[in-house]
């Protein structure tokens, strides 16, 4: 089985519980604060590495306590962080507004993440199967990273939404993104099935579009789609759904399952991360993802 490389962030996550979202100008007083490990580059690492995935990290933290935490949690998890560099900025931070339907907002200070670079001192692993990167990392590096790496599937995460640069799309396979990230890509509202064909074809690429309880759809340049509807389960914080959908969606299909395979366990992780509150620690083991009916 090949491995699976992620390539991106990691940001310490301040989350801010609130019972609804302040209008602009409002001052609010929170139900409560907590710290969690973030940034989706490192949650969807940690989301493959839960899936069963022999994963690797590239990522650039600073030289203090955050980003020691990071390595901790890289470490715990069994991902490889052999190349995960040090830069002369601060461990990317993010602060989220959690709100009681478990609906968040996020401001991200990217810190570290925006040093991410190709070094020339970069060693492709051997053996890995998928590589996975998101927008919360330099464009630029990504795609170099990308072109640097002998792997079977190069799997763009479209977040947060951006255009995309000409060099990055020409050394992706596939895009992932949610319906909305997906509606700022493609400039109009519509499904999420509408949305993944539309993006095929003007890109020429794999698309899956996630659309949260409805499920995800997967479009071919071809024309074709196929879907997968998660389980139904009680949102408590959608932070991490995303990230651990893309993970498991790395790992199963790094391990070789069938496309309609993957996608379906993929949204059950997806599913089963709004059930706690975190990213990190909503983020699904292997066990509970096969577990569920109809895997
Ligand atoms: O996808 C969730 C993540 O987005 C959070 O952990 C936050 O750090 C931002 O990167």
């Amino acid at each position: 089985m090949g491995g699976v490389l992620v390539i991106g962030s990691y940001n310490r996550d301040t989350v801010l519980r609130l019972a609804r979202f302040p209008a602009p100008g409002e001052t609010l007083t929170a139900l409560g604060m907590a710290e969690f490990h973030g940034g989706k580059g490192s949650n969807q690492a940690v989301a493959a590495a839960r899936a069963g995935g022999r994963v690797g990290m590239i990522a650039a933290i600073g030289a203090d306590a955050a980003g020691q935490a990071a390595r901790a949690l890289w470490a715990a998890e069994g991902i490889d962080a052999q190349a995960v560099q040090i830069a002369s900025a601060p461990t990317g931070a993010a602060t989220i507004l959690l709100d009681a339907a478990g609906e968040n907002q996020i401001i991200i200070i990217p810190g570290a993440n925006a040093k991410l670079a190709l070094r020339s001192s970069f060693k492709p692993p051997a053996d890995i199967a998928v590589a996975l990167a998101q927008l919360e990392t330099p464009q630029a590096a990504t795609a170099a990273l990308f072109r640097a790496l002998p792997v079977v599937r190069r799997i763009l995460n479209v977040a947060p939404a951006a255009p995309i640069l000409p060099e990055l799309l020409a050394a992706t396979d596939m895009l992932v993104l949610n319906e909305t990230e997906a509606a700022i890509l493609a400039q109009r509202e519509a499904e999420p099935a509408d949305l993944a064909l539309a993006l095929a074809a003007e890109t020429m690429r794999d698309v899956i579009v996630t659309a949260g309880a409805i499920g995800a759809f997967w479009a071919r340049p071809d024309g074709e789609v196929i879907d997968a509807a998660p389980p139904c389960v009680t949102v408590v914080d959608s932070t991490g759904a995303g990230d651990a959908f893309l993970g498991a969606f790395a790992a199963f299909s790094a391990e070789g399952f069938t496309p309609e395979k993957t996608l379906r366990l993929a949204v059950t992780a997806g599913a089963l991360a709004c059930t706690q509150r975190g990213a990190v620690p909503s983020l699904p083991y292997r066990a509970a993802i096969l577990a569920l009916p109809g895997h």
